[in-house]
């Protein structure tokens, strides 16, 4: 990775690390505050990037609050199925859209999507996320800030390539197994899990800030 790329998290989760309720995808864990923070955030950067999942729960864009006159959202998919291009997402104006994908796309909806957005093809044999940033790269972005979920940030999380992690600690217990989580996927083995380090903790209210950031040297 390039020195001058910037990837970075953001992401809010109850005490028990989740993400959403088990039964409402579309759920606002934090405050005001917190969504202040998420978009000074977005401000500063180029692109959004998330997995279909997220696309599916919101049906909506990652905008930063001022209009921009350039701004891009990325999201990740096997084949693009349950994702319906009619759904906001595909139709904010001044959005540049990529859509990476990893299966077998069916060619009626690779046409749908071809209307508002890009369409990456990935190797599957490969990490989706490593192969993301070098299109992004090339493509001359700088800042990505990777908003989740929780299947997406392992992507990002497996190979080590957040540089900074911002989680917003709720103070609510959600519970539930199939609640999605900050990181899913496989996981690592204990004794090879990520350390990362403690930049900042801010309290306001009930809420804490958190920033860690990535040691150069763990897997
Ligand atoms: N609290 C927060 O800050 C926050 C932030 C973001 C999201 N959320 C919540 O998190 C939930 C979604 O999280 P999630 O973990 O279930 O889903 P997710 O990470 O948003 O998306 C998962 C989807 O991404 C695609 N994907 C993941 N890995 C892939 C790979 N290697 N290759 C190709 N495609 C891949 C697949 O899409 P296909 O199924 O289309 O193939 C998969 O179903 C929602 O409830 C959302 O509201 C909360």
């Amino acid at each position: 990775m390039k020195s001058s790329m910037h990837v970075f998290s953001n992401l809010a989760m109850s005490l028990d690390g989740k993400i959403a309720p088990v039964d409402q995808p579309m759920y606002s864990l934090g405050t005001k505050k917190d969504l202040d923070w998420l978009h000074t955030l977005r401000n500063q950067a180029d692109i959004v990037v998330m997995g279909a999942g997220t696309v599916r729960a919101f049906q909506r864009p990652c905008l930063p609050k001022k209009r921009r006159d350039f701004f891009a959202n990325a999201l990740l998919t096997r084949t693009g199925e349950n994702l319906d291009p009619k759904w906001p997402f595909f139709k904010a104006r001044n959005l540049e859209r990529f859509i990476f994908y990893t299966g077998k796309m069916k060619p009626k909806l690779q046409d749908a999507f071809l209307e508002s957005s890009h369409l990456i093809p990935l190797d599957p044999k490969k990490s989706s996320a490593e192969q993301m940033i070098a299109v992004l790269q090339i493509l001359n972005f700088q800042k990505i800030l990777v908003e989740g979920g929780g299947e997406l940030m392992w992507e990002f999380v497996k190979k080590n390539l957040i540089d900074d992690y911002y989680v917003t600690l709720t103070p609510k217990i959600l519970g539930g197994v199939k609640a999605p989580s900050l990181v899913s996927g496989a996981g690592f083995p204990g004794g090879n899990e990520l350390n990362l380090k403690l930049k900042e903790a801010k309290i306001v209210k009930d809420e804490v800030f958190l920033h860690y950031r990535r040691k150069k040297s763990s897997p």
